[in-house]
């Protein structure tokens, strides 16, 4: 079944059943956390619905009446028929994927219902939001019987105006989530990934003044360590307003008037001290109009391209990276939080690294906001994955849309340097076309920050040694090249890396966005025997010898910090369904290959890059 067609089979069953028309997607709030919020997380009723019986009739048609799910309809008599009951389906907890929640879970991909009751007080003057983190991956959401919307999209956040919805009390919050994979969808249906579905981030309520802050840019110029540029929106009734942006410990303070659309844009220098990874300096920002106010944490830095160099606050940088999916460290199933970011990013910080590739999707805003306070530059990546159906014009809509909310997400955050629009992506005409979009649509909405992919390239064997050549026609469009190798694990041996040289016509950085081979913990042999630690130690050993040779390498994030599960990963004994690239294993343990990265991550800091 095609996405529309599963789209047609969402939108059909919703404006009847609702009679009110659908709410839509409300334009993100900025910087949640730091308003009047309250956490609808924890236990939610949940049904498993692998045949969507709570949507569509035997017919496949959408339900119109209380046999609907969302209606969370009660019988009214002993002998009236309903078949769901949430209150006796059993639990989910939320945020989490339901993958690894239930045992019968694990594989499971198709619809599950998430229903929470809750009482809400608002004060009469404000307006109420309903914020989801992510859902994984199309969600349609519903308050007491009537639709809010739905969302596509399985790794970025989503608000609903609930104001006048909600009521003091007795609501029931409805969620039908489904993470079905689909040819036309991002990612498609082939990831070396878990589909971990459900309400994978937290869900909140937020109260804001009639006329609030919805969101804002501040930032430093591109390329200017002094002058700060931005703009601050308005969303409400009195939009033409007095603005002041404090930064007290800088000693600015400025006042703006937003214009009758309830925006205003300004631009003043100021003396900072820049954020760096060596010293991730964070101010305090006070964004305040007449009626509302928020306090934001900002570092200012400035990135930059010029040549083959990456300038960090006006100076070459290397990037000593390391990729990370978003699973969690210490237990099965995804990551969210603070405290599972803090220790994926220590992790990172133990290796030695100034930079961290969150593949291949957006992370949780928690990740983001801790690399920020721990002095961690960011690569962040929208799911454009292997061979998506470029000539699809609701696929570019979708990719795009997950570009522009990731970025209306993290475009406050210093850590975040580059983003990437795809991942090993088969060259051609609609392919081109398609990642170009996103690349204007990047620099478009965010042009103080760098545009990259992970391309891969073409080796050509001369004599008994071997040149790899950057030819992928949209490197002339980007402004970083990322490129993904595997020589020693999908081709050849790691000694080939020894007689193999990269050329590149771009004249622009490269960060080798990823290498590796797999390694089970604590299986040992001598450095031939593949799943050995001693075979991926030796591979790195080798991989670095041959990067240390590349002119225009700027950066690398090797591929990957910890083993993560994975559907393509079927060898028993060795993988299980975990992919086993990581450095440290599922369990947190450190395999040998970390420590030569860390040797190298040590040698490089304090000195200037390779040349
Ligand atoms: C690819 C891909 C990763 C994958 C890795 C691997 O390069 O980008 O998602 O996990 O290779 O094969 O291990």
């Amino acid at each position: 079944m095609t996405n529309f067609l599963r789209w047609l089979t969402f939108a059909l069953c919703l404006p009847f059943l609702s009679g009110r028309g659908a709410a839509q997607v409300a334009p993100l709030i900025a910087n949640i956390n730091a308003r009047q919020t309250t956490s609808l997380d924890g236990q939610w009723q949940a049904i498993v619905d692998p045949y969507d019986v709570g949507a569509l009739d035997y017919r496949a048609q959408p339900l119109k009446n209380n046999n609907a799910f969302y209606k969370n309809y009660k019988p009214q008599s002993e002998s009236e028929l309903v078949e769901y009951d949430f209150d006796t389906s059993g639990q989910l907890h939320v945020p989490g994927d339901w993958n690894t929640q239930r045992e019968q879970l694990l594989f499971y991909e198709g619809s599950v219902w998430y229903e929470r009751s809750f009482d809400y007080a608002k004060s009469p003057k404000n307006r109420l939001f309903l914020h989801l983190g992510a859902c994984n991956y199309l969600a349609a959401v519903y308050l007491n019987g009537e639709e809010l919307g739905e969302h596509e999209g399985g790794f970025t956040p989503f608000d609903f105006e609930i104001t006048d919805r909600a009521r003091a009390q007795g609501n029931f919050l409805v969620l039908r989530v489904n993470n079905t994979r689909g040819r036309d969808q991002v990612p498609t249906v082939n990831t070396d990934w878990w589909n971990y579905g459900g309400i994978t981030r937290p869900v909140t309520l937020v109260e804001v003044p009639q006329t609030f802050v919805q969101d804002y840019s501040v930032q430093l110029e591109k390329g200017s360590t002094r002058q700060i540029t931005g703009w601050v929106q308005l969303n409400g009734a009195k939009l033409q307003q007095n603005l002041t942006i404090r930064i007290p410990e800088a000693g600015v303070s400025k006042i703006f008037q937003t214009n009758s659309r309830g925006r205003a844009e300004f631009s003043f220098s100021a003396d900072l001290t820049l954020w760096s990874p060596e010293n991730p300096k964070l101010y305090r920002v006070e964004i305040a109009s007449e009626t509302d106010q928020v306090i934001e944490s900002i570092g200012f830095r400035s990135i930059e391209v010029r040549g083959t160099d990456i300038l960090l606050n006006g100076k070459s940088v290397f990037l000593r990276g390391i990729s990370i999916h978003e699973e969690a460290p210490t237990r099965p199933g995804r990551a969210w939080g603070d405290d599972d970011a803090r220790t994926l990013l220590s992790w990172a910080k133990e290796l030695g690294c100034n930079f961290v590739r969150l593949a291949h999707y957006p992370h949780d805003e928690s990740m983001l906001r801790m690399a920020d306070q721990m002095g961690l530059m960011v690569w962040a990546e929208v799911p454009v994955y292997w061979t998506i159906q470029w000539e699809n014009p609701p696929t570019l809509h979708n990719a795009e849309n997950q570009l522009n909310e990731m970025i209306a997400r993290d475009h406050n955050r210093a850590a975040l340097i580059i983003y990437s629009v795809a991942n090993e992506t088969p060259v051609s005409d609609a392919r081109n076309r398609f990642l170009r979009q996103l690349i204007q649509d990047a620099h478009a909405a965010d042009p103080t920050r760098l545009v990259s992919a992970a391309l891969q390239s073409n080796e050509v064997a001369e004599g008994n040694r071997m040149t790899i050549q950057m030819n992928d026609p949209i490197a002339s469009d980007l402004d970083v090249l990322g490129n993904s190798e595997y020589i020693g694990w999908y081709t050849g041996r790691p000694e080939d890396t020894d007689s193999t040289d990269w050329i590149s016509e771009y004249g622009k950085p490269l960060i080798m966005s990823e290498f590796g081979g797999d390694a089970l913990f604590g299986y040992h042999g001598d450095a031939h025997t593949r799943w050995t630690e001693e075979y991926q130690k030796n591979l790195y050993e080798h991989q670095i010898a041959m990067l240390k040779r590349i002119p225009f390498l700027r950066g690398m994030t090797p591929w990957i910090l910890k083993d993560f599960r994975s559907p393509r990963r079927t060898l028993p004994r060795f993988e299980n369904y975990f992919n086993r690239k990581g450095l440290v294993s599922d369990r947190g343990e450190k395999k040998e290959a970390f420590f030569v990265l860390q040797k190298l991550y040590r040698e490089l800091r304090g000195a200037q890059p390779p040349k």
